[in-house]
């Protein structure tokens, strides 16, 4: 089998230091493959946030790696890491980030903007996603003449423009009603069914939950359950033990390996994208 798509090994956030310490994931070690659909699932604020967080490179770990495709984050400098997220990831978050604006469309090009892809180029493909997200009459439309469901699709679209294997979605649902909801997740199924995308979804639902094959369970910073059928090696269970792959390593020697290096954005853009250097503009490896 190859490598995960994603993988971690002893993964460790901890925020704030001294008496504001706190510690958000205790040593996480999981591998995600390619084309799975994958739901993180467990109470308000058992760190899954921060967890997808670290999965998408929007952020850096305190200690532990984080591989893609075998290869630890920490080995790449910042600006392949840059590259890395904008060419492999889309983003889709509960609070939406829409520039209100902007149209429709502006939004949706902005990733492609940052890449340098030139203006035509840029409108052909941001009508592109809109048209396959049934959006584009709304192309001309400010974000904020949008109700919530058309907004999410904007999102999405803005999420599917630079063509990512791997779509992060932090509560997509959460604010959206319940039959909005099941569009929206016909969507991100659809496009994990027809695209093989890897879809990693952060949500409170069951129902959004049980539609993915596999669930991850947090609680307190710590992977309580995988039903994958993978053993879950979270916190003091599984640090200083062999990779469950046994053979296969991430990280090389330094299994407390220093932090990975990001290029140090936070995630409060909500896209992911904007500021990126290094990217090739070139957003037609759909998977
Ligand atoms: N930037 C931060 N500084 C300090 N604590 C944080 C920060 N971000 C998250 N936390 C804390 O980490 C824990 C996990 O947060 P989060 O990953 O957002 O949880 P979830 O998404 O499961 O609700 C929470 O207790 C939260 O308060
Ligand atoms: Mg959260």
């Amino acid at each position: 089998m190859s490598a995960p798509v994603l993988e971690t090994e002893n993964l460790v956030k901890v925020y704030g230091r001294g008496e504001s310490r706190f510690d958000a994931l205790k040593g996480l070690t999981f591998g995600i493959q390619q084309g799975e659909s994958v739901a993180i699932v467990g109470k308000s604020g058992s760190g899954k946030s921060t967890l997808m967080h670290l999965l998408a490179l929007l952020d850096e770990p305190t200690a532990g790696v984080v591989a893609m495709n075998g290869r630890p984050v920490s080995q790449l400098k910042p600006a392949q890491v840059s590259e890395l997220r904008n060419d492999t990831f889309g983003f889709v978050f509960q609070q939406f980030f829409l520039n209100a604006n902007q149209t429709v469309l502006e939004n949706v090009i902005l990733p492609l903007k940052i890449a340098g892809v030139g203006k035509a180029e840029r409108k052909r493909r941001g009508m592109e996603v809109l048209e396959q997200l049934d959006m584009a009459d709304k192309a001309g439309n400010r974000a904020t003449d949008l109700s919530g469901g058309q907004k999410q699709r904007a999102c999405i679209a803005r999420a599917l423009v630079n063509g990512p294997s791997v779509l992060f979605a932090d509560e997509p649902t959460g604010n959206l009603d319940t039959a909005t909801g099941e569009v929206v997740e016909d969507i991100l199924f659809g496009l994990h069914r027809d695209r093989g995308i890897t879809l990693v979804i952060v949500t409170h639902d069951d129902d959004l939950a049980a539609r993915c094959q596999r669930r991850l369970l947090m609680q307190d910073g710590m992977i309580i359950a995988d039903d994958s059928g993978e053993a879950v090696r979270s916190a003091g269970a599984g640090v200083g033990q062999p990779s469950r792959q046994g053979s296969r390593r991430v990280g090389g020697p330094g299994r407390h390996a220093a932090p990975v290096v990001v290029d140090g954005r936070g995630p409060d853009t909500g896209q992911g994208n904007d500021g990126n250097q290094g990217n090739d503009g070139n957003p037609e490896g759909q998977a």
